[in-house]
């Protein structure tokens, strides 16, 4: 198969409180408002090429609306949403809407939309925002800790291996690695991915009714300390920390938690290694071996399993501690047995 997919371009993400979510964007993330348009707001970090790489809309809870990903070529594009038909997936195509031209719109078997798109408008700064750098779309965010780009999603599905099989047959991504629970042989957590990072998709296991849900999507920074200085100035203006900073063993980036306003989880990662290799063959990796924290030295607070939007009926973790009638192994997959 040829290259379908070049990288993740756009994320475009409900909230019912679309100022509140903006206003946190801009001010606590360093993100800048692009445009707005039927009811969107459309929003960018400094370092993204393209035109924005979130989208906000309006919707009664925090959920995932779509993905996005850009094509390697016009060919790429067509191939992609034949291949997509072809396996039985009906989608539509569509203008493109702000930022981008034709597009292919798809809804797959787990409930995720996904947008593929070629043409895609190549953002250029006003004089106001022009960086002095002749390669930056724009000046470099004056917040402490500004992402320099969007970086990855990681959804939900009731079966991560099919989930993750049928991305890679159907449009090309390459599966990275796998969390099989210590407990059991119950698969957990996949990493894809369309180039040289560990992931620009990631699925966590979904033991909800609730299909496309989304458990956070990731700002890349581009270093450590930049992290460390992302949690501060978040800590110092009342954002608390979900989990980390620490060290995924998984990719082995770097990673902090935190939420917006509308309660959705949001990463900021960097660091982690670059993988070229084609036929590259997963590993199965647990919790112990370190799947989640590289350090093998503490469990993943029990939040970090609520995917958006809420499973309906049932308190979320945060409030209860643990979903009730279920094993807590299911659902903290990343704890490491006998610590934390
Ligand atoms: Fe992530």
């Amino acid at each position: 198969m040829i290259t379908l997919l070049s990288h993740l371009t756009h994320v475009e993400i409900a909230t019912p409180d679309v100022e509140a979510s903006v206003a946190f964007y801009l001010e606590r993330i360093g993100l800048r408002e692009v445009a707005r348009e039927d009811g969107k707001v459309y929003l960018r970090s400094w370092g993204d090429y393209t035109h924005h790489s979130v989208a906000l809309s309006e919707g009664p809870e925090p959920a995932l609306v779509e993905m996005g990903w850009r094509t390697t070529s016009p060919e790429a594009l067509d191939e992609a949403a034949r291949r997509v038909e072809d396996v039985g997936v009906t989608g539509e195509w569509s203008d493109g809407g702000p930022g981008r031209g034709r597009s292919y719109v798809f809804t797959g078997p787990w409930g995720h939309t996904i947008r593929l798109a070629w043409e895609v408008e190549q953002y250029e700064a006003d004089e106001a925002n022009a960086s002095i750098f002749p390669d930056r779309p724009e000046r470099r965010s004056s917040v402490a800790g500004a992402p320099r780009n969007l970086d990855h999603v990681t959804i939900a599905a009731s079966d991560v291996r099919a989930f993750a099989e049928w991305h890679q047959d159907v449009l090309g991504f390459r599966i990275m690695a796998y969390t099989v629970l210590d407990e059991a042989p119950i698969t957990v957590f996949a990493v894809i991915t369309t180039n040289e990072k560990s992931h620009d998709l990631g699925i966590v296991l979904d033991s909800s009714s609730r299909p496309g849900r989304i458990n956070h999507y990731a700002f890349w920074v581009d270093t450590r300390e930049e992290l460390l200085i992302a949690a501060d100035v978040l800590m110092e203006n009342g954002t608390d920390i979900e989990y980390g900073p620490s060290i995924h063993g998984i990719g082995e980036q770097s990673f902090l938690y935190f939420r917006d306003p509308s309660g959705l989880r949001i990463e900021v990662n960097t660091g982690g290694y670059r993988n070229y290799v084609p036929d590259w063959k997963p590993k199965d990796w647990k919790p112990s071996t370190g799947s989640n924290s590289i350090y093998r030295n503490g469990a993943m607070p029990m939040s970090m399993t609520e995917s958006f939007p809420p499973d309906e009926g049932r308190p979320t973790a945060t409030e209860e501690g643990v979903y009730p009638g279920t094993e807590e192994a299911l659902l903290n997959p990343y704890a490491v047995p006998g610590r934390g």
